[in-house]
């Protein structure tokens, strides 16, 4: 790695935490644990998956450095992070005694980190919690910044809390289990912070594709450092979420759509990539867009092997529709971010980082974005 292997975050309240990302960061858990979230016992929570792989490994080293750990699991899957998982970990605590003077380790993907957060938001009033990543996806994104939370019938990510880590301890060696899809998809909210902000980022992206696909611990150890940094700085600068953190949903605006319309059978990364696609081509038919950035997009999203073309079996029509109603279109515009070249977002004529697009002008222009070649 060429980067150090510490990020110190800073939060709004003036405090801030330290990720550690290393090959190998996982052996010095115990130890990052007992500096950064001292506590008599730890309530170690993963999901059933993540538990087999690494659980018992986890446990052993926090018991050889001395640490009181216990291994609490729920079952896998997006469709258990809900309030009844959280009741039921909250109630598997109290059942074993867990005190005030406990901390949480949340051991696995975004939906341990968002459950096990939440978890530690709420018990006794608020834990700390050390998260560690396992999916690529909560490396780069859902294990920094402090959002916890379930989901409910209502939406995802309805009812939850803010609640920063006590420390973020990455190990890129642990994604050598995780499916090559699962990776891949992980990678699309890399290519999206390198279009937003980092040319360079970008371009090594591009050069270093292959041993981020077969996930060379080196390179996506390089890879979530250079990420989580903006991220960080982002979050950093607009922490309210009312300016600049939206560029953080370029691609996202069609995303969600396709993913609602293709009833979440894509993953989040599938359905970021081809909505990065059509909102670059919408950008380039608005003439916001440079040229070709399209093009070279969908050549970094190829290399990164999401190019499903998720984008090309929904009716266009049903996307408008699925756009309208998502919680980023403020009263009848849908709002989208577009970029003005990779590495740089455009601003509209007031300076806001997304742009007011009414349905009837979304409508040609988006049915020509999701299949441009169709009438070629
Ligand atoms: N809090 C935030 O800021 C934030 C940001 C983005 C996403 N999220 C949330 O993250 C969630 C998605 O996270 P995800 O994609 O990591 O899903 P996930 O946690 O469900 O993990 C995906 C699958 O991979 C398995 N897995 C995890 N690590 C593994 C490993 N090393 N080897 C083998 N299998 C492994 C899991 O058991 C699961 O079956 C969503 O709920 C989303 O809302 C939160
Ligand atoms: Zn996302």
């Amino acid at each position: 790695m060429t980067e150090p292997a510490v990020l110190e975050i800073t939060t709004p309240g003036g405090g801030g935490y330290p990720i550690h990302i290393e090959p190998g960061a996982l052996r010095r858990l115990p130890d990052r644990c007992g500096t950064y979230a001292p506590a008599h016992r730890y309530a170690v929570i993963s999901d059933s998956q993540v538990a087999r792989l690494c659980g018992p490994q986890v446990i052993a080293s926090l018991a050889d450095a001395g640490l009181a750990a216990e291994l609490i699991e729920f079952p896998a899957g997006e469709w258990n992070k809900t309030r009844e998982q959280w009741y039921a970990l909250s109630d598997a605590l109290l059942a074993r005694g867990f005190g005030r003077d406990t901390a949480v380790v949340a051991l696995g993907g975004g939906v341990t980190g968002d459950l096990a957060g939440f978890v530690a938001a709420t018990y006794m009033r608020g834990v700390p919690v050390v998260q560690v990543p396992t999916t690529l996806l909560a490396m780069l994104d859902s294990s920094v910044g402090g959002k916890t939370g379930v989901d409910t019938d209502a939406g995802k990510n309805l009812v939850g809390a803010f609640h920063h880590p006590a420390a973020v301890v990455v190990d890129p060696l642990v994604l050598s289990t995780l499916p090559r899809h699962q990776r891949c998809a992980g990678l699309a909210e890399a290519v999206k912070t390198a279009a937003i902000r980092d040319d360079d980022l970008f371009g090594w992206m591009t050069a270093s594709a292959e041993p981020l696909v077969s996930g060379d611990a080196d390179a996506v150890g390089e890879l979530v450092h250079r990420v989580v940094r903006h991220k960080a700085a982002v979050v950093r600068e607009d922490p309210a979420e009312r300016g600049v953190r939206a560029i953080l949903n370029f691609g996202h605006t069609v995303g969600h759509a396709l993913e609602t319309l293709e009833g979440y059978t894509l993953l989040h990364g599938e359905a970021v990539a081809a909505g990065m696609r059509v909102e670059a081509r919408l950008g380039e038919a608005l003439e916001i867009t440079e040229p070709g950035t399209a093009a070279r997009l969908a050549a970094l999203l190829a290399a990164c092997r999401l190019d499903g073309e998720w984008e090309g079996s929904p009716r266009p029509d049903a996307v408008v529709e699925a756009m309208s109603h998502d919680k980023k279109a403020r009263g009848s515009d849908v709002r989208c971010v577009l970029l003005s070249r990779i590495g740089e977002v455009a601003r509209d004529p007031d300076g806001c980082h997304t742009f007011a697009l009414t349905e009837a002008e979304l409508g040609p222009l988006l049915a020509a974005a999701l299949r441009p070649d169709s009438d070629a």
